[in-house]
Formats: structure tokens, sequence, C-alpha cells
């Protein structure tokens, strides 16, 4: 065989095992998964549900802006670096492949700049924190090096009664506001908060998290 013959091979054969290793296993392990029913409350319920309408509108959204390129949604197991994860606060249980079955795309991340977020609909944080933080980080987080999301916001004049939606702003937001002006959500705004209060997804104590 000649060097070139040799190397094309090595080369094909290195893609061909990472592509089988890294994506069709991978995707081959999450078709078979399905829902786990919980019969712990008062009648069975299943476990992940599919998002739908403003929630499934946010997931689009949270894509599009790039914020798994900052934040995570994968929680190790205990045994992985001091069980850090769960240490910090982020969730109660390391996450497993069926925790992600309805997801698409499946948005783990790889970077942690902020706190994972795989849990964030439990955490105690209401719909109001949140605006006000995707607004302006720093508005909630002194010295936030999240980036400001206005332009999912609108300023506008107020006509008549001013919006029960308009956020109530502090400090120099407040100041920096002209009067007869408010900070309303647009649609996305609404839908991406929405995909986050929906991302509870270790409250349901699954039976392969615990191997
Ligand atoms: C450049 C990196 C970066 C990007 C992009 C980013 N974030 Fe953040 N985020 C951070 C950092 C750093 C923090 C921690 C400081 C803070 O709370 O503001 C944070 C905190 C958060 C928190 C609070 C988490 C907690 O546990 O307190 C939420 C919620 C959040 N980000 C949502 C988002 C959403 C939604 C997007 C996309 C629209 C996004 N982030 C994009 C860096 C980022």
């Amino acid at each position: 065989m000649d060097r070139g013959m040799v190397i094309f091979l090595g080369a094909l054969l290195t893609f061909t095992s990472s592509w089988l290793g890294l994506v069709f296993a991978p995707l081959i392990q999450i078709n078979k998964q399905e829902p786990y029913v919980d019969d712990q409350g008062s009648g069975p319920t299943n476990y992940p549900r599919p998002l739908s309408g403003s929630a499934l509108r946010g997931m689009h959204v949270y894509k599009q802006n790039g914020c798994m390129y900052c934040h995570s949604q994968q929680i190790r197991a205990e045994t992985f670096g001091n069980n850090a994860d769960i240490k910090r606060g982020w969730a109660t249980r390391r996450t497993v492949a069926r925790d992600y079955m309805y997801d698409k795309p499946i948005m783990l991340g790889t970077m942690r700049t902020g706190p994972d977020l795989a849990n964030i609909g439990v955490r105690g944080y209401y719909a109001d924190w949140h605006h006000k933080h995707l607004y302006d980080p720093r508005m909630m987080v002194p010295g936030s090096i999240m980036p400001p999301f206005r332009f999912l916001y609108e300023k506008r004049q107020i006509v008549g009664e001013p919006s029960s939606e308009a956020l109530v702003l502090t400090g120099k937001w407040k100041a920096e506001l002209e009067p007869g002006y408010e900070i309303v959500p647009t649609s996305d705004a609404k839908d991406l908060i929405a995909y986050l209060l929906s991302l509870d997804r270790t409250t349901v104590p699954l039976p392969e998290s615990k191997e």
C-alpha cells in the first residue's frame, strides 16, 4: 500500500470511530429512552414531559441568544469532583440521558461562565427577578459579567395606565428612565422566562441516576 492510502485509511478510521462514539452511540442511547412513570404522588405522572406553548418557544429564544455558550444544563455525578455540582445547590441528583429525551436540540453546554441552569425553574427565582436580570444582570447581581439582553425589552411611552407587565426598576436603572416611559418585556422575553421556569430536571428521582 502506498503512503497516501495509509494516511487516507488512517484518517477515515479516526473520523469514523469518533463519529460512531460521539454521534451515533449517543443518538441510539437517547432514542431508546422512555418516560418514567412516577406513582409517588396522587396519581401516576410521566417524567419527563415534552415542552409546549410559551416554554417551547422560549427554548428557541434560549438557543438563538447563545445562552448555552455560558450556561450548562448538566449535573455531574456525586463521585465527580467532590460532588461539587450538588454541593453548590444546583440540583439534588445527577442528570441522565432520560432527562433530555424530548429536548431538540439537547443543550448540555460546554462552558460554565455562569451557573448551571438544569434546574433553574425550581431554584427559587420568580419571573420578575428573571426579567430584571435579563434586562440588566447588574440590577440583580452587582458586578455580574453576564451581558444584558435589553433588546428583549421595549421602552415605550405610558399611555393611560402603566402596564402591569412593566419592570419595576430600581437604582440607576430607575433614574435613567425618563418619566412617562416604561420597560415592558417582548413576547420573546416572556417565552424565554417560561422556558427557564420550566427547567426542573431533578425533582423526580430516576432509578438510573443512582447508578
Ligand atoms: C457571556 C456569558 C453569559 C451569557 C451569554 C449568558 N449568561 Fe447568564 N450568567 C452569566 C454569569 C457570569 C452569571 C452569574 C452572575 C449573575 O447571576 O448575573 C449568569 C447568571 C445567570 C442566571 C442566574 C443563575 C443563578 O443560579 O443565579 C440566569 C437565570 C441566567 N444567567 C440566564 C441566562 C440566559 C437565559 C441567557 C441567554 C439569554 C444567558 N444567561 C446568557 C453569564 C452568561
